[in-house]
């Protein structure tokens, strides 16, 4: 991309000139269906409406920053991620990415399960209906408090991640009069990046008993031996964000041998494998994320031919998709307040939030897109960086990306994709109060998580 494509002028020349941001797209005005949630639209007027409703008046109703979700397109995904993979596999949401007690509902509505990885997560999910026989329970270091509510409640599985984990929960299994269904967690020796998949050591991560070294062998083996545990099968999560279905085709025939050796060594057929989460979404108009009948078909190939050449007969599977559920379905609004132009370097603005309610770009230096939604602009695009209000340097919300250059204070913007591991990862840095969730669907929005005041932070601090 040459210099002189920047439209913004030599001004913003300097800044960068690769990847999405390189050029500005043909019409500002235009949102990518790929990265926003599925009703939301421009209106004749040149604001954006979610479920019908103008973004303005959101704003007015319910403040800003804010993450507005849109409920029928998360009812949609659940729907898509059950119908593609059918009545012989189950879908767990991953809580971590997002979790609330009307998320719990939609999801127990939907017909998904639940995976969740503490006892907050336990807590929300029993408090919302959820019945506990659809609910697994991850996690590297669950504490004795923890399994013993798990086996207590019932949950329908819990992911042992340990050798220590094996004895504990079989321990206190027992000790409860209970017999508790479980996974064991393997490490398949792929660890998967964005777009591509590497292999690794790995051994050297805190996840799992690794397929190397016989490791997870033994742990079967001690798995089938103890009392208080039922070992019905094997789980694998490869990584985050993933658009390469190339290592999910290396953990499932991974996982297979796996269970092949386990009928050989055992005489047992282990009915279930789980093969994680981890598919990618679109944050920007460059990402192709799958749909999930592709991604349901991809894993039932390999799993059946991997067992057909194995001879075993085809277990059940499940998935534990979160950011590609709830990730889409959401944005976060800001309003815009300091704009600082830097001749010849770049231009910030400054937005209300910033990493209290988006961690991700400052943490894995995430790319996310951004647009003017409260009116329709036809000035000249300039590349931007969106920042937030905290008293931090790294504190970025959107890298580079590229906003109409007649920007003003009051003007709102919007970050979509936000759905996922931002308001489950938000902070209160510098006393930032988190926003709220707003749930918007049909001309209707309420508030599904409400947002902090300055009385919640005067709770906690007990002087
Ligand atoms: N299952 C297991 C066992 C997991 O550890 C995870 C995510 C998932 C499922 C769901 O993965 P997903 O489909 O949402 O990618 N905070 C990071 C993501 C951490 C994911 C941790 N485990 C981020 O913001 O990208």
């Amino acid at each position: 991309m040459s210099r002189s494509a920047h439209p913004a002028g030599p001004r913003h020349a300097d800044v960068l000139t690769e990847g999405h941001y390189a050029a500005p797209p043909a019409d500002l005005n235009v949102l990518d269906e790929k990265v926003w949630a599925r009703t939301v639209s421009r209106n004749d007027d040149g604001a954006v409406t979610v479920g019908g409703i103008e973004v303005t008046r959101l704003a007015e109703e319910f403040g800003t920053p804010a993450y507005f979700l849109d409920e029928s397109d998360f009812r949609a995904r659940c729907r898509a991620w059950a119908d593609a993979f059918g009545p012989g596999a189950d879908v767990f949401y991953a809580g971590k990415a997002f979790l609330s007690r009307a998320v719990v509902r939609w999801l127990k509505e939907e017909g998904l399960n639940l995976d969740v990885c503490s006892g907050g997560e336990l807590t929300t999910a029993l408090d919302a209906g959820m019945p506990a026989e659809r609910i697994a329970f991850h996690g590297n270091n669950k504490t004795v408090a923890e399994i013993e509510r798990a086996v207590q409640v019932g949950v329908g599985r819990i992911v042992l991640d340990s050798f220590q984990e094996i004895v504990r929960v079989s321990h206190i299994a027992q000790r409860l009069g209970k017999r508790q269904r479980v996974q064991i967690r393997v490490t398949v020796g792929v660890e998967a990046h964005t777009h591509e998949f590497i292999a690794t050591a790995h051994e050297d991560q805190k996840f799992g008993i690794a397929l190397a070294g016989g490791q997870a062998a033994e742990a079967v083996r001690r798995a089938l031996t103890l009392d208080g545990i039922e070992l019905i099968g094997i789980h694998s999560h490869i990584g985050s964000q993933i658009f390469d279905m190339a290592g999910f085709e290396v953990s499932a025939r991974r996982v297979v041998q796996l269970l092949a050796e386990v009928r050989d060594e055992h005489g047992v057929e282990l009915p279930e494998i789980d093969l994680g989460g981890g598919l990618g979404i679109a944050y920007t108009s460059d990402d192709d994320p799958r749909e999930p009948h592709e991604i349901a078909k991809a894993l039932g190939d390999i799993v059946t031919r991997e067992c057909e050449a194995a001879g075993l007969a085809t277990p059940r599977i499940s998935v534990e998709p979160g950011r590609a559920i709830v990730g889409p379905t959401a944005f976060t609004l800001y309003e815009v307040g300091t704009i600082k132009h830097l001749e010849g370097l770049r231009t910030y603005v400054s937005v209300d939030g910033g990493m209290s309610d988006n961690i991700r770009t400052a943490l894995y230096d995430a790319e996310y897109s951004v647009a003017l939604v409260s009116r329709r602009s036809d000035a000249e695009p300039m590349l931007v960086r969106v920042v937030g209000k905290h008293c931090e340097s790294g504190d970025i919300v959107v890298k580079d990306a590229f906003l109409p250059s007649d920007l003003a204070p009051g003007d709102l913007i919007a970050v979509p994709a936000t759905g996922a591991y931002c308001r489950s990862m938000a902070s209160n840095y510098n006393h930032a109060l988190r926003p709220p969730v707003v749930a918007v669907r049909d001309g209707e929005a309420r508030v599904i998580v409400r947002r902090e005041t300055e009385e919640d932070l005067l709770r906690l601090d007990v002087g």
